[in-house]
């Protein structure tokens, strides 16, 4: 560790980023957790994204405080964490409830219900993009694709997959969070509160007993493409003809399977 919280303020002879210290057991409880990531790596600069989730796991987002502390300990500027802090969308810069709903609105998963799901969201839990339910419960956004247009469209909380959403069942979901109602993804590992997603996602063990032998499987939609590449032959793909050819048309100029 490169300084200690009371030296906090000066760092590589450049500003930085004015923050409250963490309390002396909080950042002796971080410093130890920092070293062992770090640990991990020839270059300890590698180790600030793992050390972005971690001080995400402290406080729910990334603080000023937090970065500060990782750059202390990584022998950063403020500047240089910053710039990675505010790239990356996994980070968040505001506090955050204690499951975070996204809705994933890109292309396909758009087109199959995801716009109407995220409206019909941000209608029954009044809040917007990037907001907190007023119960600290939720924290709605719209994400990007998670690689799981198969299931689209896709909800995903505390980056765990609820795969064929529709509105209703979306609104259903919110509301069991709420109400603090176990909820089971549709694959994957069973759902923790944010914080402790953020210490996984900093290379801390998921030791809730199951836990990592459910996140290793693949659901069936994903696993057609596989089998195929596998050998297996495709699905019989039917073409119809069109059903109401104009008279004065020539039936011949529709494509069946095989030609051309
Ligand atoms: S477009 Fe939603 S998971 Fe790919």
């Amino acid at each position: 560790m490169t300084t200690s919280s009371s030296e906090q303020g000066v760092s590589l002879g450049m500003p930085e980023l004015p923050a409250p210290a963490y309390p002396d057991d909080v950042r002796a409880r971080l410093e130890a957790d920092a070293r062992e990531v770090i640990a991990r790596y020839p270059d300890s600069r590698s180790a600030l994204l793992p050390l972005l989730h971690l001080v995400q796991s402290e406080e729910g987002h990334v603080t000023r405080t937090g970065m500060r502390f990782c750059a202390d300990v990584l022998g950063l500027t403020t500047a240089e964490v910053t710039a990675v802090a505010t790239f990356y969308t996994m980070y968040r810069r505001r506090p955050s409830g204690d499951y975070q709903v996204g809705v994933c609105t890109n292309t396909l998963c758009a087109v199959m219900g995801g716009d109407a799901i995220f409206e019909e969201l941000q209608e029954h839990l009044g809040v917007g993009n990037g907001e907190t339910t007023e119960d600290g419960k939720v924290t709605l956004e719209h994400i990007e694709c998670n690689a799981a247009c198969d299931f689209a469209p896709v909800v995903m909380v505390n980056w765990e997959f609820f795969d064929n959403q529709t509105p209703s069942s979306a609104k259903h979901l919110v509301d069991d969070l709420r109400a603090g109602r176990t909820v089971e993804p549709t694959r994957g590992a069973p759902l923790c509160t944010f914080k402790e997603t953020a210490r996984i996602l900093a290379g801390f063990p998921d030791e809730r007993p199951g836990a990592v032998e459910a996140s290793g499987g693949a659901g069936p939609a994903s696993l057609v493409g596989l089998r195929l590449a596998r050998g297996e032959a495709a699905p019989v793909r039917v073409v119809h003809p069109r059903t109401e050819e104009p008279e004065d048309q020539a039936p011949s100029d529709h494509i069946e399977e095989g030609e051309g």
